[in-house]
């Protein structure tokens, strides 16, 4: 039995059926991609929409914190009544919001929004970290891990090796020095005149560069230990091209060396981890896990040492909703609720968080 409104009477409806929640409502706005998803207990996802915002963003050659501030504001309320209406209802039985790590600005958009529906709906929320999203999304899809496993999350802000033993119980087994891989690869993309955002120009780029013409650093690979450095990277970048005419071929070449080293090391990494810990299953999650080249590398790499690798969809390896939606619905059935004030934390390290059994 579904009752639509009042929402907190479908809320006891379902309290005294023993179901918590149902269908929950996940926002996404923590850099410069507006998400909104419905991720329903029974049924799985039942709608996700994404707004992108590159066209804003592209004439400066990266994200502008204000101005994704704003396009939140424009895009995030026609959004959510899009999803609602895909999901069949007006409701949500509880609302999850990314909180935290993020721009401060964007952040507090989808949470003042995400909190406002909570109490006006009268239904619970949860503030969720962007990076357990990212790190729980291959759930999302028919081919899900078990815990434990070990995660290479990879994005604009992050670059880390993380042993999952189950949902909040995380341990950092390395973490970058400077700047995050995709954060390389939207720089050296800036630099090769490619534009934002970087990562899939890199990798479209290098889809015709001559392989070998060039070849960049593997930085970190010749002594122990699991943390990352790219930014040497992009030096490495900026000096091959210095003086030289930057035609189409060299571009090519440039990003095919570029990729080529920026993969190759985190293979390595991979490696040293999954001996280190003896996890039998790899998951890479984050936008540069969208990357084609890494997919198939790790594939083989897969293969050849008989563990299991699992990854979302290009889509939800990117900032979505769903991931959020998803994380929500976890956290909130594991009795996470928070209370009517909010604040965002645009620092936050994934392993403060608390464990959900
Ligand atoms: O997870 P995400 O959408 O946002 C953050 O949480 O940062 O990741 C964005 C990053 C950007 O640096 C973007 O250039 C990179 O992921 N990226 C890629 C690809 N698609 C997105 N990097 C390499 N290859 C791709 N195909
Ligand atoms: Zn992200």
């Amino acid at each position: 039995m579904t009752v639509r409104a009042p929402a907190g009477a479908f809320l006891l409806v379902h309290l005294l059926e023993g179901v918590d929640f149902v269908r929950v409502l996940g926002i996404e706005t923590s850099c410069d991609d507006t998400g909104v998803a419905v991720y329903d207990d029974e049924r799985g996802l039942l709608a996700h929409k994404l707004a992108s915002q590159v066209e804003t963003h592209q004439p400066y050659g990266g994200v502008v914190p204000e101005l994704a501030a704003r396009d939140h504001i424009r895009l995030l309320m026609p959004l959510v009544g899009a999803v609602l209406d895909e999901a069949g209802g007006r409701y949500a039985d509880a609302v999850a919001y990314t909180a935290g790590p993020g721009l401060a600005g964007a952040l507090l958009v989808g949470v003042a929004l995400g909190r406002s529906l909570a109490f006006g709906w009268e239904v619970p929320a949860a503030g969720i970290h962007h990076m357990e999203g990212h790190l729980l999304a291959p759930m999302l899809e028919e081919d899900k891990p078990d815990f434990p496993f070990l995660a290479l999350l990879v994005s604009g802000g992050h670059s880390q090796l993380v042993d999952v033993h189950g949902v909040g119980r995380y341990q950092l087994l390395g973490t970058t020095r400077d700047d995050a891989v995709g954060e390389a690869f939207d720089k050296t993309a800036k630099l090769l005149g490619l534009g934002y955002p970087g990562g899939p120009a890199i990798a479209a780029a290098a889809q015709h560069g001559t392989p070998e013409r060039y070849r960049f650093p593997r930085p970190m690979t010749d002594r122990p230990g699991l943390d990352f450095s790219f930014s040497g990277l992009k030096t490495y970048a900026r000096n091959t091209v210095a003086g030289i005419e930057l035609d189409e071929r060299t571009i090519a070449d440039v990003a095919w060396a570029f990729q080529d080293a920026a993969i190759d090391t985190l293979v390595i990494k991979c490696t040293r981890a999954l001996e280190k810990t003896r996890r039998q299953r790899l998951v890479i999650a984050g936008g540069v896990g969208a990357n084609e080249e890494l997919r198939k590398r790790l594939a083989t790499l897969a293969t050849s040492r008989g563990f299991g690798l699992y990854y979302p969809r290009p889509a939800f390896c990117t900032d979505n909703g769903a991931m959020i939606a998803y994380a929500g619905w976890v956290r909130l059935a594991g009795g996470q609720r928070d209370g009517p004030g909010f604040s965002v934390r645009p620092r936050w390290p994934l392993t403060e968080l608390l464990p959900i059994d």
